[in-house]
């Protein structure tokens, strides 16, 4: 939803987030103008070593924004017309999106009820014998259970794709998103734990030669080896040298931006009323909280928005409609019951580093109020 400044509690407060490192990032402004270093370049391949390192993965590669990071893995992957690829019902539209533009076909799959996650046993049941890879998608900060879906894909001769665009830094019994499968897409818009000062996404993996072929996808199918020369048609999906140097200054910050996201989540625990249920984390998961998401059992949604609203506090709904319900996908009411069931009770409360237990408390007590 729409930043709105008058709000006395934001939903979201990216003012507050650039404010704490605004000497560092007007910086990057001379230097990139004096550097001439605008699209990749020096910032941009230290990121991409630098977001590698901080996710477990042997190769980073820079593109222009998640949804590309997606595509490009499935591209690269070999992945096209009379595939079907599964995405859980229960995500952003980016997801299937993606799947679609390879040419392949999103076969949806329901969610746990409690973490909102894809499992082993929804890929068991919703693969067939042209299932080629699993979307799983870490929604909310939180990771699928990384060592379910992995045997899952094992046994089913899967590729286990993460979408990690909501879970940069959040881990699964001490693995990180973006290492635990054949490549992760990651996001970089700014509202994301880890964002960028307009849109960008990296892709990470461990398989050198599929990073190489998504270098060249992204790069017009240019040579690794050779300027001039393409060895495929390619697109251009590539991340600014601006982006780079404003990530990499945030980079730095996101342990610390993830914990006090952590703390939010804690306090929203403790002082929130039994009508609201926070998602629920696994004790094997490190959850870095994307969303503030909470299912309204004892009171309606429409009642818990109209008393934020009422105290000029922000939220939002993530997502109202489940992914099989969006038009281009044609899915039928009735399908996946957790997903559509979740999707009407739903609701995303305020949450970023810069929140107060205050700020939380009244948030609490406008809902318990
Ligand atoms: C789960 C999920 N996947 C993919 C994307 C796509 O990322 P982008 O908006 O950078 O293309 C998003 C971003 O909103 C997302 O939340």
């Amino acid at each position: 939803m729409a930043l709105d400044l008058s709000t006395p509690v934001r939903f979201l407060d990216l003012v507050a987030t650039h404010e704490e490192i605004r000497a560092e990032l007007d910086a990057i402004w001379d230097t990139t103008v004096s550097t001439a270093g605008f699209v990749g370049g020096a910032e941009v391949a230290a990121f991409e070593e630098e977001f590698a390192a901080y996710s477990g993965a042997a190769r980073c590669i820079g593109v222009a924004n998640g949804t590309d990071a997606l595509e490009l893995i499935l591209e690269a992957a070999g992945f096209g017309p009379g595939d079907e690829i599964i995405v859980p019902a229960n995500t952003f539209i980016a997801t299937a999106e993606a799947v679609v533009r390879v040419g392949a076909t999103p076969v949806f799959a329901d969610v746990d009820p409690d973490t909102m996650l894809i499992t082993g046993d929804h890929i068991r049941a919703a693969a067939t014998p042209k299932t080629v890879a699993v979307m799983a998608v870490h929604l909310y900060g939180q990771m699928v259970d990384a060592d379910d879906v992995s045997k899952a894909c094992n046994d089913l001769g899967l590729a286990f794709v993460e979408d990690s665009a909501q879970a940069h830094g959040a881990k699964w019994n001490g693995a990180t998103a973006g290492s635990v499968g054949l490549a992760a897409g990651f996001s970089f818009y700014p509202g994301k734990n880890l964002g960028a000062l307009g849109d960008g996404g990296a892709v990470t993996t461990n398989d050198l030669a599929l990073a190489d072929k998504i270098w060249q996808i992204s790069n017009h199918g240019r040579s690794v080896n050779s300027r001039y020369e393409h060895d495929l048609v390619g697109r251009n999906s590539r991340l600014d040298g601006l982006q780079g140097a404003a990530l990499r200054i945030k980079l730095r910050r996101l342990n610390d931006w993830n914990a006090r996201r952590r703390d939010v989540a804690g306090w929203y625990g403790q002082y929130l009323p039994d009508t609201l249920v926070p998602l629920s984390v696994r004790p094997e998961a490190e959850a870095v909280h994307h969303l503030g998401i909470v299912r309204c059992v004892g009171m309606t949604r429409d009642e818990a928005s109209a008393k934020l609203d009422a105290a000029g506090i922000g939220w939002g709904i993530h997502y109202p409609i489940p992914c099989h319900l969006q038009k281009p996908f044609g899915g039928s009411a009735g399908e996946f019951e957790v997903s559509e069931r979740l999707a009407s009770e739903i609701i995303s409360l305020p949450m970023h580093p810069h929140l107060s237990e205050a700020d939380v408390e009244r948030v609490a007590q406008t809902l318990a109020s």
